[in-house]
Protein backbone atom coordinates (compact mmCIF):
# COMPACT_ATOMS: atom_id res chain seq x y z
CA UNK A 1 0.00 0.00 0.00
CA UNK A 2 1.17 3.65 -0.85
CA UNK A 3 2.45 5.73 1.83
CA UNK A 4 2.92 9.70 1.68
CA UNK A 5 6.27 10.93 3.43
CA UNK A 6 6.65 14.45 4.73
CA UNK A 7 9.23 16.69 5.82
CA UNK A 8 8.91 19.57 7.58
CA UNK A 9 10.10 22.48 5.27
CA UNK A 10 9.39 25.52 6.17
CA UNK A 11 7.19 28.23 4.72
CA UNK A 12 5.25 27.80 1.81
CA UNK A 13 4.75 30.35 -1.19
CA UNK A 14 2.78 29.94 -4.45
CA UNK A 15 -0.31 28.91 -6.09
CA UNK A 16 -2.40 25.75 -5.73
CA UNK A 17 -5.89 25.10 -8.07
CA UNK A 18 -8.60 23.70 -6.12
CA UNK A 19 -10.61 21.05 -8.00
CA UNK A 20 -14.31 20.61 -8.31
CA UNK A 21 -16.35 19.07 -5.23
CA UNK A 22 -15.88 15.61 -4.45
CA UNK A 23 -19.61 15.82 -2.70
CA UNK A 24 -21.45 18.12 -5.10
CA UNK A 25 -19.90 15.68 -7.96
CA UNK A 26 -21.54 12.39 -6.12
CA UNK A 27 -24.81 14.24 -6.07
CA UNK A 28 -24.78 15.39 -9.60
CA UNK A 29 -23.31 12.18 -11.03
CA UNK A 30 -26.69 10.29 -10.17
CA UNK A 31 -28.84 13.69 -11.36
CA UNK A 32 -28.27 11.76 -14.73
CA UNK A 33 -30.93 8.82 -13.85
CA UNK A 34 -33.80 11.46 -13.85
CA UNK A 35 -33.22 11.99 -17.95
CA UNK A 36 -33.03 10.10 -21.05
CA UNK A 37 -30.97 12.79 -22.47
CA UNK A 38 -27.24 13.42 -21.78
CA UNK A 39 -25.77 15.35 -18.37
CA UNK A 40 -21.92 16.76 -18.99
CA UNK A 41 -20.32 17.44 -15.50
CA UNK A 42 -16.93 20.05 -16.42
CA UNK A 43 -14.67 20.63 -13.37
CA UNK A 44 -14.99 16.97 -11.78
CA UNK A 45 -12.29 16.40 -9.97
CA UNK A 46 -10.39 13.27 -10.44
CA UNK A 47 -10.78 10.89 -7.12
CA UNK A 48 -11.15 7.17 -6.49
CA UNK A 49 -14.88 8.03 -4.85
CA UNK A 50 -15.87 9.04 -8.35
CA UNK A 51 -14.81 6.15 -9.86
CA UNK A 52 -16.69 4.52 -7.49
CA UNK A 53 -19.60 6.34 -8.40
CA UNK A 54 -19.08 5.69 -11.95
CA UNK A 55 -18.78 1.96 -11.54
CA UNK A 56 -22.39 1.88 -9.54
CA UNK A 57 -23.77 4.04 -12.32
CA UNK A 58 -22.51 1.47 -15.05
CA UNK A 59 -23.86 -1.17 -13.14
CA UNK A 60 -27.45 0.53 -13.49
CA UNK A 61 -27.13 1.05 -17.06
CA UNK A 62 -26.00 4.44 -17.31
CA UNK A 63 -23.04 5.26 -20.25
CA UNK A 64 -20.37 7.20 -18.36
CA UNK A 65 -17.42 8.52 -20.46
CA UNK A 66 -14.49 10.52 -18.64
CA UNK A 67 -13.11 12.60 -21.16
CA UNK A 68 -9.76 15.23 -20.73
CA UNK A 69 -8.50 13.23 -18.16
CA UNK A 70 -11.11 12.58 -16.27
CA UNK A 71 -12.38 16.75 -15.93
CA UNK A 72 -15.28 16.33 -17.51
CA UNK A 73 -17.72 13.26 -17.41
CA UNK A 74 -20.17 12.79 -20.11
CA UNK A 75 -23.11 10.82 -19.00
CA UNK A 76 -26.64 9.47 -20.70
CA UNK A 77 -29.15 7.24 -19.01
CA UNK A 78 -31.12 6.34 -22.49
CA UNK A 79 -30.95 2.88 -22.45
CA UNK A 80 -32.64 0.33 -19.77
CA UNK A 81 -32.09 1.24 -16.30
CA UNK A 82 -31.31 -1.64 -13.62
CA UNK A 83 -32.58 -0.23 -10.38
CA UNK A 84 -30.24 -2.54 -8.19
CA UNK A 85 -27.54 -1.17 -6.38
CA UNK A 86 -25.60 -3.56 -5.27
CA UNK A 87 -23.94 -4.09 -1.48
CA UNK A 88 -20.44 -4.70 -3.35
CA UNK A 89 -20.30 -1.19 -4.35
CA UNK A 90 -22.59 0.86 -1.95
CA UNK A 91 -20.51 -0.37 1.41
CA UNK A 92 -17.36 1.30 -0.68
CA UNK A 93 -19.04 4.66 -0.02
CA UNK A 94 -21.63 5.75 1.91
CA UNK A 95 -22.90 8.25 -0.93
CA UNK A 96 -23.78 5.37 -3.02
CA UNK A 97 -27.51 5.86 -1.42
CA UNK A 98 -27.72 8.76 -4.03
CA UNK A 99 -29.23 6.58 -6.30
CA UNK A 100 -31.98 5.77 -4.29
CA UNK A 101 -33.77 9.55 -5.27
CA UNK A 102 -33.54 9.65 -9.02
CA UNK A 103 -34.17 5.79 -9.69
CA UNK A 104 -37.46 6.22 -7.71
CA UNK A 105 -38.47 9.39 -9.66
CA UNK A 106 -37.58 7.88 -13.34
CA UNK A 107 -38.37 4.12 -12.81
CA UNK A 108 -41.30 4.14 -9.73
CA UNK A 109 -39.00 1.27 -7.52
CA UNK A 110 -35.36 0.75 -6.88
CA UNK A 111 -33.59 -1.64 -4.48
CA UNK A 112 -30.65 -0.01 -2.96
CA UNK A 113 -28.57 -2.04 -0.20
CA UNK A 114 -28.33 0.01 2.82
CA UNK A 115 -24.50 1.20 3.36
CA UNK A 116 -23.40 0.04 6.96
CA UNK A 117 -21.48 2.31 9.26
CA UNK A 118 -18.33 3.74 8.92
CA UNK A 119 -15.40 4.64 10.58
CA UNK A 120 -16.61 8.25 11.57
CA UNK A 121 -20.16 6.72 12.74
CA UNK A 122 -23.08 4.58 12.65
CA UNK A 123 -24.67 6.95 9.65
CA UNK A 124 -28.20 5.45 9.66
CA UNK A 125 -30.50 6.30 6.50
CA UNK A 126 -33.68 7.01 8.37
CA UNK A 127 -34.33 10.77 7.36
CA UNK A 128 -33.50 9.54 3.82
CA UNK A 129 -36.36 7.01 4.28
CA UNK A 130 -38.80 9.24 6.01
CA UNK A 131 -37.94 11.53 3.50
CA UNK A 132 -38.84 9.74 0.71
CA UNK A 133 -41.77 7.80 2.55
CA UNK A 134 -43.46 11.65 2.58
CA UNK A 135 -43.21 11.60 -1.07
CA UNK A 136 -45.08 8.17 -1.46
CA UNK A 137 -42.63 5.70 -1.62
CA UNK A 138 -43.01 2.22 0.53
CA UNK A 139 -39.17 1.35 2.03
CA UNK A 140 -39.26 -2.47 3.64
CA UNK A 141 -35.64 -3.56 4.60
CA UNK A 142 -35.15 -6.94 3.76
CA UNK A 143 -31.81 -9.03 3.44
CA UNK A 144 -29.38 -5.90 4.07
CA UNK A 145 -31.16 -4.18 0.91
CA UNK A 146 -33.85 -1.21 1.09
CA UNK A 147 -36.72 -2.37 -1.17
CA UNK A 148 -38.32 0.78 -2.43
CA UNK A 149 -41.48 0.86 -4.87
CA UNK A 150 -44.29 3.36 -5.49
CA UNK A 151 -47.95 3.20 -6.33
CA UNK A 152 -48.48 5.33 -9.69
CA UNK A 153 -45.37 7.08 -9.11
CA UNK A 154 -43.76 9.73 -6.24
CA UNK A 155 -46.38 12.61 -5.51
CA UNK A 156 -45.45 16.12 -4.17
CA UNK A 157 -45.54 16.38 -0.26
CA UNK A 158 -44.39 18.82 2.53
CA UNK A 159 -41.97 17.39 4.88
CA UNK A 160 -40.24 18.49 7.87
CA UNK A 161 -36.49 16.83 8.32
CA UNK A 162 -35.70 15.88 12.06
CA UNK A 163 -32.69 16.63 11.35
CA UNK A 164 -30.41 18.95 8.42
CA UNK A 165 -28.97 16.06 6.91
CA UNK A 166 -27.24 16.50 3.15
CA UNK A 167 -27.98 13.79 1.60
CA UNK A 168 -31.59 12.75 2.09
CA UNK A 169 -31.95 16.73 0.80
CA UNK A 170 -30.08 15.48 -2.00
CA UNK A 171 -32.40 12.61 -2.12
CA UNK A 172 -35.45 14.36 -1.72
CA UNK A 173 -34.48 17.04 -4.25
CA UNK A 174 -34.25 14.79 -6.82
CA UNK A 175 -37.16 12.63 -6.33
CA UNK A 176 -39.90 15.59 -5.68
CA UNK A 177 -38.82 17.09 -9.14
CA UNK A 178 -40.18 14.26 -11.19
CA UNK A 179 -43.17 13.91 -8.05
CA UNK A 180 -46.49 15.05 -9.17
CA UNK A 181 -47.23 18.55 -7.78
CA UNK A 182 -45.54 20.69 -5.36
CA UNK A 183 -42.97 20.06 -2.49
CA UNK A 184 -41.79 21.78 0.32
CA UNK A 185 -38.69 20.45 1.95
CA UNK A 186 -38.40 21.97 5.94
CA UNK A 187 -35.28 22.28 7.78
CA UNK A 188 -33.56 21.36 4.52
CA UNK A 189 -29.43 21.58 5.03
CA UNK A 190 -28.35 24.23 3.11
CA UNK A 191 -24.76 23.50 1.77
CA UNK A 192 -23.11 24.88 -1.08
CA UNK A 193 -23.42 21.40 -2.74
CA UNK A 194 -27.24 21.53 -2.47
CA UNK A 195 -27.36 24.97 -4.31
CA UNK A 196 -25.30 23.29 -6.67
CA UNK A 197 -27.05 20.12 -7.13
CA UNK A 198 -30.73 22.68 -7.74
CA UNK A 199 -28.74 24.51 -10.11
CA UNK A 200 -27.67 21.76 -11.84
CA UNK A 201 -31.80 20.32 -11.81
CA UNK A 202 -32.78 23.80 -12.92
CA UNK A 203 -30.89 23.67 -15.87
CA UNK A 204 -32.42 20.10 -16.73
CA UNK A 205 -35.64 21.47 -16.54
CA UNK A 206 -36.77 21.25 -12.69
CA UNK A 207 -38.51 24.28 -10.98
CA UNK A 208 -37.13 24.42 -7.82
CA UNK A 209 -36.62 27.72 -5.61
CA UNK A 210 -35.36 28.53 -1.49
CA UNK A 211 -32.02 26.14 -2.45
CA UNK A 212 -29.45 27.21 0.15
CA UNK A 213 -32.59 28.15 2.71
CA UNK A 214 -33.82 26.25 5.10
CA UNK A 215 -37.21 25.37 3.09
CA UNK A 216 -36.48 24.20 -1.00
CA UNK A 217 -40.21 24.06 -2.85
CA UNK A 218 -40.05 22.06 -5.74
CA UNK A 219 -43.51 22.19 -8.71
CA UNK A 220 -42.74 18.59 -10.14
CA UNK A 221 -42.41 18.61 -14.13
CA UNK A 222 -43.06 15.41 -16.42
CA UNK A 223 -40.02 15.15 -18.02
CA UNK A 224 -36.21 16.85 -17.19
CA UNK A 225 -33.55 17.52 -20.11
CA UNK A 226 -30.11 17.38 -20.81
CA UNK A 227 -27.76 19.55 -19.97
CA UNK A 228 -24.21 21.26 -19.22
CA UNK A 229 -22.97 21.78 -15.87
CA UNK A 230 -19.80 22.58 -14.25
CA UNK A 231 -19.03 21.48 -10.44
CA UNK A 232 -18.57 24.23 -8.10
CA UNK A 233 -15.21 24.58 -6.29
CA UNK A 234 -14.59 22.07 -3.21
CA UNK A 235 -14.78 23.81 -0.28
CA UNK A 236 -12.91 21.56 1.74
CA UNK A 237 -9.85 20.92 -0.13
CA UNK A 238 -10.25 25.04 -0.55
CA UNK A 239 -10.25 24.77 3.34
CA UNK A 240 -7.23 22.04 3.30
CA UNK A 241 -4.82 23.88 1.79
CA UNK A 242 -5.28 27.29 2.89
CA UNK A 243 -4.63 25.55 6.51
CA UNK A 244 -0.98 24.43 4.77
CA UNK A 245 0.89 28.55 5.04
CA UNK A 246 -1.47 29.00 8.42
CA UNK A 247 0.68 26.04 9.39
CA UNK A 248 4.01 26.37 8.42
CA UNK A 249 3.92 29.89 7.37
CA UNK A 250 4.37 31.59 4.22
CA UNK A 251 1.56 32.81 1.61
CA UNK A 252 -0.41 30.85 -0.89
CA UNK A 253 -3.11 31.68 -3.23
CA UNK A 254 -5.93 28.98 -3.73
CA UNK A 255 -6.99 29.34 -6.99
CA UNK A 256 -10.62 29.69 -7.44
CA UNK A 257 -11.67 29.57 -3.59
CA UNK A 258 -14.61 31.40 -2.70
CA UNK A 259 -14.87 33.83 0.78
CA UNK A 260 -19.17 32.25 0.82
CA UNK A 261 -18.13 28.88 0.61
CA UNK A 262 -16.05 29.03 3.73
CA UNK A 263 -17.27 31.97 5.76
CA UNK A 264 -17.35 30.10 9.39
CA UNK A 265 -13.92 28.41 8.56
CA UNK A 266 -12.60 32.12 7.46
CA UNK A 267 -13.56 33.57 11.07
CA UNK A 268 -11.71 30.79 12.83
CA UNK A 269 -8.61 31.36 10.94
CA UNK A 270 -8.95 35.31 11.93
CA UNK A 271 -9.29 34.93 15.52
CA UNK A 272 -6.32 32.48 15.40
CA UNK A 273 -4.03 34.85 13.57
CA UNK A 274 -4.13 34.03 9.62
CA UNK A 275 -4.71 36.71 7.34
CA UNK A 276 -7.41 35.60 4.56
CA UNK A 277 -7.68 38.09 1.10
CA UNK A 278 -9.89 38.05 -1.61
CA UNK A 279 -7.71 38.09 -4.82
CA UNK A 280 -9.16 38.36 -8.28
CA UNK A 281 -8.36 34.59 -9.16
CA UNK A 282 -9.21 33.17 -5.57
CA UNK A 283 -8.01 33.98 -2.33
CA UNK A 284 -4.58 34.47 -0.09
CA UNK A 285 -3.90 33.02 2.84
CA UNK A 286 -1.01 33.71 5.28
CA UNK A 287 -0.35 34.00 8.97
CA UNK A 288 -0.64 37.72 10.58
CA UNK A 289 2.37 37.44 12.81
CA UNK A 290 3.93 34.05 14.11
CA UNK A 291 2.67 32.23 16.56
CA UNK A 292 -1.21 30.95 16.22
CA UNK A 293 -3.52 31.62 18.82
CA UNK A 294 -5.63 29.05 20.14
CA UNK A 295 -10.06 29.30 18.92
CA UNK A 296 -12.43 27.41 20.03
CA UNK A 297 -14.31 24.99 17.27
CA UNK A 298 -17.67 23.92 16.85
CA UNK A 299 -18.93 21.94 14.37
CA UNK A 300 -22.41 22.38 12.34
CA UNK A 301 -24.54 22.35 9.23
CA UNK A 302 -23.43 24.64 7.02
CA UNK A 303 -23.32 27.49 7.21
CA UNK A 304 -21.54 27.17 10.56
CA UNK A 305 -17.57 25.19 10.97
CA UNK A 306 -18.00 21.98 8.41
CA UNK A 307 -17.36 18.57 10.76
CA UNK A 308 -15.10 17.79 7.11
CA UNK A 309 -12.56 20.67 8.51
CA UNK A 310 -12.69 19.14 11.74
CA UNK A 311 -9.68 17.35 11.46
CA UNK A 312 -7.22 19.65 9.52
CA UNK A 313 -7.96 22.54 11.94
CA UNK A 314 -7.21 20.51 14.84
CA UNK A 315 -3.77 20.13 13.18
CA UNK A 316 -3.21 23.84 12.88
CA UNK A 317 -4.29 24.35 16.56
CA UNK A 318 -1.60 21.26 17.94
CA UNK A 319 1.07 24.24 17.61
CA UNK A 320 -1.15 27.16 18.95
CA UNK A 321 -0.45 29.47 21.85
CA UNK A 322 -3.21 28.61 24.53
CA UNK A 323 -5.70 25.89 24.54
CA UNK A 324 -8.40 24.97 22.05
CA UNK A 325 -11.84 23.52 22.56
CA UNK A 326 -12.92 21.52 19.54
CA UNK A 327 -16.51 20.17 19.84
CA UNK A 328 -18.08 17.72 16.80
CA UNK A 329 -21.56 17.83 16.72
CA UNK A 330 -22.28 15.71 13.06
CA UNK A 331 -20.51 12.28 13.73
CA UNK A 332 -20.27 10.74 16.98
CA UNK A 333 -16.56 9.25 16.49
CA UNK A 334 -14.71 11.94 14.76
CA UNK A 335 -11.28 12.36 16.35
CA UNK A 336 -9.47 9.22 15.64
CA UNK A 337 -6.91 11.57 13.86
CA UNK A 338 -5.89 12.53 17.50
CA UNK A 339 -4.46 9.91 18.95
CA UNK A 340 -2.45 9.74 15.72
CA UNK A 341 -1.55 13.58 16.10
CA UNK A 342 -0.36 12.86 19.59
CA UNK A 343 2.48 10.56 18.45
CA UNK A 344 3.76 13.52 17.12
CA UNK A 345 3.81 14.98 20.46
CA UNK A 346 0.41 17.20 20.17
CA UNK A 347 -1.08 17.18 23.61
CA UNK A 348 -5.40 16.03 22.87
CA UNK A 349 -7.38 15.02 25.75
CA UNK A 350 -10.70 13.25 24.13
CA UNK A 351 -13.64 13.32 26.12
CA UNK A 352 -16.83 12.25 24.43
CA UNK A 353 -17.66 14.62 21.68
CA UNK A 354 -15.37 17.49 22.81
CA UNK A 355 -11.61 17.49 22.06
CA UNK A 356 -9.20 19.68 23.93
CA UNK A 357 -5.64 21.00 22.35
CA UNK A 358 -2.99 22.34 24.59
CA UNK A 359 -0.74 23.83 22.00
CA UNK A 360 2.80 22.53 21.96
CA UNK A 361 5.88 24.69 20.34
CA UNK A 362 6.30 22.15 17.56
CA UNK A 363 5.27 18.76 16.47
CA UNK A 364 7.83 15.79 15.46
CA UNK A 365 7.59 13.36 12.82
CA UNK A 366 6.80 10.16 13.55
CA UNK A 367 5.31 7.19 11.36
CA UNK A 368 1.04 7.51 11.57
CA UNK A 369 -1.93 5.60 10.86
CA UNK A 370 -4.63 7.50 8.66
CA UNK A 371 -7.92 6.26 9.79
CA UNK A 372 -10.61 8.40 7.38
CA UNK A 373 -10.43 11.09 4.73
CA UNK A 374 -10.62 14.12 6.18
CA UNK A 375 -8.02 12.21 9.15
CA UNK A 376 -5.36 11.24 6.68
CA UNK A 377 -4.95 15.07 5.29
CA UNK A 378 -4.97 16.31 8.43
CA UNK A 379 -1.72 14.11 9.41
CA UNK A 380 -0.24 15.49 6.22
CA UNK A 381 -0.40 19.06 7.18
CA UNK A 382 0.82 18.56 10.52
CA UNK A 383 3.70 16.65 9.36
CA UNK A 384 4.25 19.39 7.29
CA UNK A 385 5.28 21.66 10.16
CA UNK A 386 7.01 18.87 11.95
CA UNK A 387 10.51 18.37 13.08
CA UNK A 388 11.67 16.10 10.56
CA UNK A 389 9.76 13.43 8.97
CA UNK A 390 6.04 11.84 8.92
CA UNK A 391 5.00 9.10 7.23
CA UNK A 392 1.39 8.26 6.70
CA UNK A 393 0.45 5.13 5.62
CA UNK A 394 -3.24 4.21 4.75
CA UNK A 395 -3.43 6.56 1.91
CA UNK A 396 -6.05 5.29 0.21
CA UNK A 397 -8.61 6.92 2.36
CA UNK A 398 -6.36 9.93 0.82
CA UNK A 399 -7.05 9.09 -2.51
CA UNK A 400 -10.63 9.43 -1.86
CA UNK A 401 -11.00 12.81 -1.77
CA UNK A 402 -7.93 14.91 -2.63
CA UNK A 403 -6.03 14.66 -6.09
CA UNK A 404 -2.57 15.17 -6.67
CA UNK A 405 -1.87 16.43 -3.31
CA UNK A 406 1.62 15.71 -3.42
CA UNK A 407 1.70 17.54 -6.14
CA UNK A 408 -0.15 19.97 -5.17
CA UNK A 409 2.13 20.37 -2.08
CA UNK A 410 5.34 20.27 -3.38
CA UNK A 411 4.53 22.94 -6.14
CA UNK A 412 4.14 25.09 -3.08
CA UNK A 413 7.41 24.46 -1.67
CA UNK A 414 6.18 21.18 0.67
CA UNK A 415 8.76 18.14 0.42
CA UNK A 416 6.59 15.75 0.37
CA UNK A 417 6.38 12.37 -1.98
CA UNK A 418 4.43 9.11 -2.79
CA UNK A 419 5.88 5.73 -1.85
CA UNK A 420 4.66 3.11 -3.87
CA UNK A 421 3.78 0.28 -1.51
CA UNK A 422 3.61 -3.77 -2.84
C1 LIG B 1 -22.35 14.60 3.71
C2 LIG B 1 -20.95 14.64 3.13
C3 LIG B 1 -19.92 14.42 4.23
C4 LIG B 1 -20.12 15.42 5.37
C5 LIG B 1 -21.57 15.36 5.86
C6 LIG B 1 -21.88 16.42 6.90
C7 LIG B 1 -21.31 13.79 0.90
C8 LIG B 1 -21.08 12.71 -0.09
N1 LIG B 1 -20.82 13.61 2.13
O1 LIG B 1 -22.54 13.28 4.21
O2 LIG B 1 -18.60 14.61 3.66
O3 LIG B 1 -19.26 15.09 6.44
O4 LIG B 1 -22.47 15.58 4.75
O5 LIG B 1 -21.59 17.69 6.41
O6 LIG B 1 -21.88 14.82 0.58
N2 LIG B 1 -27.99 10.90 9.81
C9 LIG B 1 -28.96 10.11 10.39
N3 LIG B 1 -29.91 9.53 9.59
C10 LIG B 1 -29.93 9.73 8.23
C11 LIG B 1 -28.93 10.54 7.64
C12 LIG B 1 -27.97 11.12 8.47
O7 LIG B 1 -28.98 9.92 11.61
O8 LIG B 1 -30.81 9.19 7.55
C13 LIG B 1 -26.94 11.50 10.66
C14 LIG B 1 -25.54 10.98 10.30
O9 LIG B 1 -25.28 9.74 10.93
C15 LIG B 1 -24.66 12.10 10.78
C16 LIG B 1 -25.50 13.35 10.50
O10 LIG B 1 -26.87 12.89 10.40
O11 LIG B 1 -24.40 11.98 12.14
C17 LIG B 1 -25.13 14.11 9.25
O12 LIG B 1 -25.29 13.28 8.14
P1 LIG B 1 -25.61 13.84 6.68
O13 LIG B 1 -25.81 15.32 6.71
O14 LIG B 1 -26.68 12.99 6.10
O15 LIG B 1 -24.26 13.54 5.93
P2 LIG B 1 -24.02 12.77 4.56
O16 LIG B 1 -24.97 13.28 3.53
O17 LIG B 1 -23.93 11.31 4.79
Amino acid sequence: MDQIMVTGNGPLSGQVPIAGAKNACLTLMPATLLSEEPLTLTNAPRLSDIRTMTTLLQSLGVEVTSLQGGKVLAMASHGTITPVADYDIVRKMRASNLVLGPLLARLGHAVVSLPGGCAIGARPMDIHIDALTALGAEIDLREGYLHATTKGGLRGAVHEMRFASVGATENFLMAATLAKGTSVLKNAAREPEIVDLATCLRKMGAQIAGDGTGTIEIQGVDRLHGATHPVVTDRIELGTYMLAPAICGGEVECLGGRIDLVAAFCEKLDAAGVSVTETPRGLTVAQKNGRIRAVDVVTEPFPGFPTDLQAQMMALLCTADGVSVLEERIFENRFMHAPELMRMGARIEVQGGTARVTGVDRLKGAPVMATDLRASVSLILAGLAAQGETVVSRVYHLDRGYERVEEKLSAIGAKIERVSGK
